[in-house]
């Protein structure tokens, strides 16, 4: 049975199936709007989502199919007519930056902690749906009415699309609405962020027999992209870890189950639930500017050619002093700081563009170092894969590797997103689907590894400096 990948991400829509040699080919790409109307706020459009998976569902005449989606990003519907409400509110926007502040100040942190397993950030789904409670007065109105539909994404599209109104353990796990242990929607967290439980999907397995859509196709799986990607790199047992070096950096690494670090430091995340198996979990931790920041630095002028700043003459930036905290939009895991800013620190008179873009790449390194390190501190993880549009910056993986201290496994199949969804798919249909194979590791540089605790411990330094002056200057404080 042919299945087709569809990965629904924040940049554009994909249709991959598995070309003849066993290497994934992309069938069809679709590029959609990021409407950007004030500061902080990022939305996309629900009705052009929706035609770009249903027109990618209808690429190469699958039988079946497998849908991957954005994690937190949210919207409302009319349950009647299927009528968006709203626009699709991104997992980037930062709208309820205030709200999740006010929140903490109550004292909720702990319960929603103790629940969700998640820090009160805007993020996550839960202040955004609420968000659409108090602004949209339609929302409001239909759920007076007992018309209304909230959900993520693939609730959205499932519904739309199958006519079923579902959502993935995974995905729901990403909300803050849910409570981990029991994987049902809790009354008390929807209750704190102003979301009527009513209107929110039903929970089910990330696969098995998710409807079918109008080509006839079965959707076989439906998962939030990070999760499908840790399943692509082949983490099956506890410890396996994977990177995955996009727009924003997102680390996840298998556990025994729902773990709940002593900090809200990496968090706890459900990774899939398979039919008819027990529900598997991670941790989780997002490094919210990786890509993003090479980028910005591009668009500023920094440097024009990706190529030339994947490798470096001078010694390491961190090592005289400069250094780049990527804090373009907030520091996430492990220090949940969303008012966190950006800066470089360390410029003379001596320090050109390429200092700069070095003490960048470093700068993306360390803050992975930093996440993967408070992962390794609540489960030592055995191996870490890598994948993403950064996972082709030399530098950075060799740096990473020293800061580690351990090899670095880059993944062979770049599309693990896709991949973790076809292979989530020859599961369920009992077809067996080899792990994927990982090319040669990257070794740590031995003098590396032995700098690397000094790198890190200049570098978090530098990081509670620009963090501190940031909160007695930054518009952010409250
Ligand atoms: O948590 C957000 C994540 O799911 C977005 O991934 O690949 O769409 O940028 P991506």
């Amino acid at each position: 049975m042919k299945i087709l990948a569809i990965d629904q991400g924040t940049s554009s829509t994909r249709a991959l199936a598995m070309a003849g040699e066993g290497s994934l080919r992309v069938l069809r790409q679709m590029q959609h709007r990021q409407i950007l109307p004030q500061p902080g706020h990022v939305e996309h459009d629900p009705v052009e989502l929706l035609r770009h998976v249903a027109d990618c569902a209808d690429a190469g005449g699958a039988d079946l199919v497998a849908l991957a989606n954005q994690g937190e990003s949210c919207l409302a519907w009319d349950a009647l007519d299927g009528r968006a409400v709203s626009r699709v509110i991104v997992w980037q926007d930062d709208r309820t930056a205030d709200v999740t502040r006010a929140l903490q100040a109550d004292g909720v942190a702990g319960e929603v902690m103790a629940r969700a397993g998640l820090p009160l950030d805007p993020y996550f789904s839960a202040s955004k749906l609420g968000w659409i409670m108090r602004h949209i007065p339609e929302a409001a109105d239909l759920a007076q009415r007992g018309r209304l539909r909230l959900g993520t994404t693939d609730a959205w599209f499932r519904e739309r699309l199958t006519g079923r109104f579902e959502t993935d353990i995974a995905t729901a796990s990403r909300t803050s609405l849910m409570h981990l242990d029991h994987g049902e929607w809790d009354p008390t967290l929807c209750a704190i962020f102003g979301v009527p439980i009513d209107a929110l999907p039903v929970i089910t397995p990330s696969a098995g027999d998710l409807g079918r859509l109008p080509s006839g196709a079965r959707l076989v799986a439906s998962i939030v992209d990070q999760q499908a990607a840790l399943f692509g790199h082949g983490c099956r047992v506890p410890g396996d870890a994977k990177v995955t070096l996009g727009t924003g950096a997102f680390v996840q690494a298998l556990t025994t189950g729902p773990l709940r670090p002593a900090h809200p430091g990496p968090l706890p995340t459900v990774a899939w639930q398979l039919p008819g198996q027990p529900v598997r979990y991670a941790l989780d931790g997002a490094v919210y500017s990786a890509a993003a920041a090479v980028n910005w630095a591009r668009d500023l002028g920094l440097f024009q050619d990706f190529a030339a700043i994947g490798d470096f003459d001078a010694p390491a930036a961190i090592d005289r002093g400069l250094a780049f905290l990527p804090a373009l939009t907030g520091l996430a895991c492990p220090h949940w700081d969303r008012a966190a800013r950006a800066g470089w620190f360390g410029l003379s008179l001596q320090t050109d563009r390429r200092d700069m873009m070095q003490a960048l790449i470093e700068g993306v390194a360390m803050r992975v170092a930093e996440t993967v390190r408070a992962m390794d501190a609540v489960q030592p993880l055995t191996a870490l894969s890598v994948d993403g549009g950064m996972a082709r910056n030399g530098y950075l993986l060799d740096f990473l590797a020293g800061l580690l201290r351990q090899p670095v496994h880059l993944a062979d199949e770049v599309e693990t997103t896709a991949l973790g969804l076809i292979q989530m798919g020859h599961e369920v249909e009992g077809q067996t689907a080899s792990a994927p194979s990982r090319r040669a590791a990257i070794q740590p540089d031995t003098q590396a590894a032995a700098l690397a605790d000094g790198r890190m411990r200049r570098f978090a330094a530098i990081r509670e400096g620009l963090t501190a002056i940031n909160r007695q200057i930054g518009p952010d404080t409250p």
